[in-house]
């Protein structure tokens, strides 16, 4: 997704940007730009598609420009084009700005921007940012800077360039990352004098180790000859430099060991992010899920097709859709729909959920389920993927290009866009009220603090792990929305440790699965608060009866479970419908450490595809 990248120096920047750009692009992006001071102003210049397009056109002009800043741009304020690409400027010319994240009240800003004469050229809610800029720059870009973002709501990672300071690039941010560095330059080396900004260490780590990673608020001025920064209120202030000692491998990792975990570990800000934009004057709105109120409203029939993993996100979803909304609503993997004659009428809605976004049997699904009249729409994770351009609309996730094989991030990020899809059928069918729904959609934007806090501490995890790593197969149980957790657990313990791994819905571990217990036989189960906690736990008595190893993923304060399991990992208390998001994430860090445990690669697990684009 969105990337950022600035230098001031000595040498060229449009070869620097360039670069930086290029080691960006595993994020994922649609088109890209740069803005290049020169003596007689600044220079943008912007191109749909990749960076080498981006490189290649720059070649025919010569830009000698010593600073600038350069973007990779993921859409999602107006489709992807060379006028929505970044940076953007002021109407004179002389501001230039590129941005992470979403402004969330961008329309009203450019409204009153418009009345005072500002013209926009783009769809995009960035373009307020450089016309900010520009009415509040009376000769000092910091101040400028800082009065500007005193006026946005949302979330920010800023550069801002700007034709009166030849040198000088600003740089601050707010929920969205922004690295700042300088170097004093290496005779001997490549490594170049000057200052360096970027939104991931990666971009520029060729050029210096020696970073500062911006606090929200914190403002950072970059110059040939070092930084400056300032906090809120613009007074200079203190920063922490860091070392970066990673090789560039690792610091594609993010620092992390694998991708996995790193990806686990990007899982409140995708929460973050999906939500980002949805609440507007206080309601609900998913503009691409473009079904009117009315039709809306009539939906009388939902279904979830996909595969894997999405399949579970898709279970999840059932939950929800069927309690707040009561419309009646069945999951399916698509490679079984597609074979039957699903009942679809024209109020039918079917949800195809792919990370891909080019799952062979959830597209033919799709075709199918068009073909027989009903509306589909994709929740996908990749940019104009075969999912998105065959559905009716599409939902982009915003989980970033996932690179471990088994996903995490992904499977978070359609969660939430699900549980959206089904705040959005109730709020359209009356059945929550508006104020019902900002409530829910507060306590679903806390689950990322929540997930921050699970994450902090996996000590109790790392020791269940070991109870599971000699195992020879190992059950998930749950009830409810905790059922569907345990089959995702299972999942993705059997894809990276390779250990047989099989979940049911509690209640049915009598009928079957009970047999399989004896000495030291893990049992996983979610035993959070929930209104069928009890019989769970009655589950767990049945399983410790029988010689069973039982790990509980249990709610915070909850001392009693100790009774009943011989490890508890504790999360957050949660809204019941919320659990999924919060359960999840031990499930994923207890599959990782089984799997290292027993020597497997967790990011390329044997046998496995990211995406399969077979039937
Ligand atoms: C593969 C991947 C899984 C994924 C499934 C569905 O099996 O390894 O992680 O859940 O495909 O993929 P999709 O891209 O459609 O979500």
């Amino acid at each position: 997704m969105c990337g950022i990248v600035g230098y001031t120096g000595e040498s060229r920047a449009q070869e620097v940007l360039i670069e930086g750009l290029s080691r960006l692009e595993y994020r994922g992006y649609d088109s890209a730009g740069v803005a290049i001071r020169e003596d007689d102003g600044i220079h943008v210049v912007c191109r749909k598609g990749k960076v080498a397009e981006l490189a290649h056109t720059l070649g025919h002009f010569s830009l000698t420009g010593t600073c600038g800043i350069g973007h990779t741009r993921w859409a999602t304020h107006g489709k992807p084009s060379e006028v929505n690409a970044h940076p953007h400027t002021s109407c004179d010319g002389n501001i230039a700005i590129v941005h992470n994240g979403i402004i969330e009240n961008f329309a009203e800003l450019r409204d009153e921007l418009a009345l005072r004469g500002h013209v926009f050229s783009s769809e995009t809610d960035s373009e307020v940012v450089a016309h900010l800029v520009e009415d509040n720059y009376h000769g000092d870009l910091v101040e400028a800077v800082r009065l500007s973002t005193e006026a946005l709501v949302g979330s920010y990672g800023i550069a801002v360039v700007c034709a009166q300071e030849p040198d000088v690039i600003v740089a601050t941010r707010k929920d969205s990352p922004i690295v700042v560095g300088y170097s004093a330059g290496d005779a001997g080396s490549a490594a170049m004098r000057g200052s360096f900004v970027a939104s991931d260490i990666i971009a520029m780590l060729d050029a210096t180790r020696d970073v500062v990673v911006l606090a929200d608020g914190q403002i950072a001025k970059l110059t040939p000859n070092g930084i400056e920064y300032f906090d809120e209120q613009g007074r200079p202030c203190e920063v922490t430099h860091t070392h970066i000692d990673w090789d560039l491998d690792l610091a594609e990792k993010g620092g992390y060991p694998d991708f996995m975990m790193k990806e686990i570990h990007e899982q409140p800000r995708v929460i973050r992010d999906t939500l980002a934009g949805r609440m507007v004057g206080g309601r609900l709105e998913i503009d691409e899920f473009d079904l009117s109120p009315e039709e809306l409203d009539l939906t009388d029939r939902v279904y979830v097709i996909a595969c894997g993993t999405s399949y579970h996100a898709g279970l999840i979803a059932k939950n929800l859709i069927e309690a707040w909304a009561r419309i009646p609503c069945e999951v399916e993997v698509a490679s079984e729909f597609r074979y039957r004659n699903p009942i679809i009428t024209p109020t039918t809605v079917v949800v195809a959920v792919s990370q891909s976004g080019e799952t062979a049997d959830t597209l033919a699904a799709i075709r199918d389920a068009r073909v027989k009249g009903a509306k589909v729409f994709g929740i996908t994770n990749v940019l104009g993927s075969p999912v998105a351009r065959e559905s009716d609309g599409v939902i982009y996730t915003k989980a970033n290009k996932e690179i471990a094989v088994a996903s995490t991030k992904s499977f978070i990020g359609q969660v939430v866009s699900l549980t959206l899809l089904a705040m959005l059928f109730a709020q359209a069918k009356g059945k929550l009220t508006t104020a019902q729904v900002r409530l829910l959609f507060r306590e679903l934007a806390d689950t990322a603090d929540q997930v921050e806090r699970i994450l902090s501490d996996t000590d109790d995890i790392r020791e269940a792990a070991l109870a599971c790593k000699d195992a020879k197969s190992a059950l998930f149980i749950g009830r409810g929305i905790g059922s569907a957790v345990s089959y995702e657990g299972a999942l993705k313990l059997k894809e990276i440790s390779y250990l047989h791994a099989e979940a049911y819905a509690a209640g049915e571990m009598k009928h079957g699965p009970i047999a399989l217990i004896d000495e030291g036989f893990p049992v996983i189960a979610i035993a959070t608060k929930s209104p069928t906690y009890d019989k769970v736990v009655s589950n767990l008595q049945e399983s410790r009866a029988r010689g069973a190893t039982i790990i509980a993923i249990a709610t915070e304060g909850d001392e009693d479970i100790k009774n009943y399991a011989d490890h508890v990992i504790y999360i957050p208390k949660v809204r019941d419908a919320f659990s999924a998001i919060t359960a999840t994430v031990p499930l994923q860090l207890l599959a990782r450490f089984v799997a290292l445990e027993r020597g497997c690669d967790v990011d390329q697990p044997r046998n496995l595809a990211k995406s399969v684009t077979v039937e």
